[in-house]
């Protein structure tokens, strides 16, 4: 079976270092491997999007390769046919799929089946290609430190779920400010509380989660596929905003991340996102230079 990302903990610490490493070189020119190099890559969306999709696109034609860009309604993934029967298809034709969908079972089923690597463009439950990139431009905008301290703030969803993944094996001190009911997934909020070289809080104060940190975070209150929960999730996560008056918590020095699209005026301000602290942009475009890396990584 080919090495495919399904979420982050599908690599070790080490495997995730290499892939920083490997990101730098070929973000600056030193190294330009083409591992797709007369190859077709599929990205299948049964979700919308616009950094993933195009940064996919542009990155599988950087390594040599050329996209095809499939959508969800199309191949009816599971309900035309079987997953297991599309991803021995898909095999045959391209070198790589990428696929952005809702249930996280689908793309760990591709997985098995499939001989060509999966990276996961987000589900439900996570968004790894997302957190691995946010992590790498902590590394470029932030002085060295062993352990960084995170502060996500809002709904707890398949980011604040990708954080944790994250945590579970490079040293971080995270903080997640969000509702009660709000919270990320259990079974991995446990598995990284099982790395003694993290931190992990959950806390309904998010004054709490944001003092000192370097890094503060947010997305939007209501994901892709639960728009309908919008107004509900926005009475309960309204004390979450990220404006000035919780930044001025956070270390003077603090960089403002957030995975975009963003719903200005709701989880995060204008005046923060567009403020110097925020690296939202530069945050962006490292989905480009990490995807790559890792095509990079799970075709050597
Ligand atoms: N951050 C992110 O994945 O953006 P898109 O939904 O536009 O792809
Ligand atoms: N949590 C968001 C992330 C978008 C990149 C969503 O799933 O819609």
């Amino acid at each position: 079976m080919p090495r495919s990302l399904c979420q982050i903990t599908d690599f070790t610490k080490d495997e995730v270092l290499q892939i920083f490493d490997l990101c730098k070189k070929m973000k600056s020119g030193e190294i330009a491997p083409k591992p797709l190099a007369g190859k077709s890559a599929a990205c299948i969306f049964a979700k919308e999007s616009l950094r993933t999709r195009i940064s996919f696109e542009v990155g599988i034609s950087e390594l040599g390769g050329s996209p095809i860009y499939v959508t969800g309604g199309e191949i009816k993934l599971g309900e035309r046919e079987t997953v297991s029967d599309a991803a021995q298809v898909l095999s045959r034709y391209v070198g790589l799929i990428m696929i952005r969908t809702f249930k996280q079972s689908d793309v760990e089923d591709l997985a098995k089946y499939a001989s060509v690597p999966i990276v996961n463009g987000l589900t439900d439950l996570v968004h790894p290609c997302q957190i691995m990139g946010d992590y790498y431009t902590m590394l470029e905008h932030l002085p060295k430190k062993d352990k960084y301290t995170v502060a996500y703030v809002g709904d707890g969803n398949n980011i604040t779920n990708s954080w944790l993944n994250l945590a579970s094996l490079i040293p971080l001190d995270f903080r997640i400010g969000t509702a009660e009911d709000c919270r990320p997934d259990a079974s991995i909020l446990e598995k990284a509380k099982a790395n003694s070289d993290s931190n992990i809080l959950v806390t309904a104060d998010p004054k709490e989660a944001a003092k000192g940190a370097d890094v503060i975070y947010t997305d939007v209150w209501a994901s892709m596929g639960q728009k309908h929960l919008k107004e509900e999730k926005e009475s309960k996560l309204k004390k979450y905003q990220l404006n000035s008056s919780l930044l001025e918590v956070a270390d003077s020095n603090a960089i403002v991340l957030h995975c975009l699209p963003a719903e200005r005026g709701k989880e995060i301000t204008d005046e923060v996102m567009d403020g110097p602290q925020s690296r939202v942009f530069d945050q962006a475009e490292n989905r480009l230079h990490i995807q790559k890396a890792i095509m990079a990584f799970l075709l050597q």
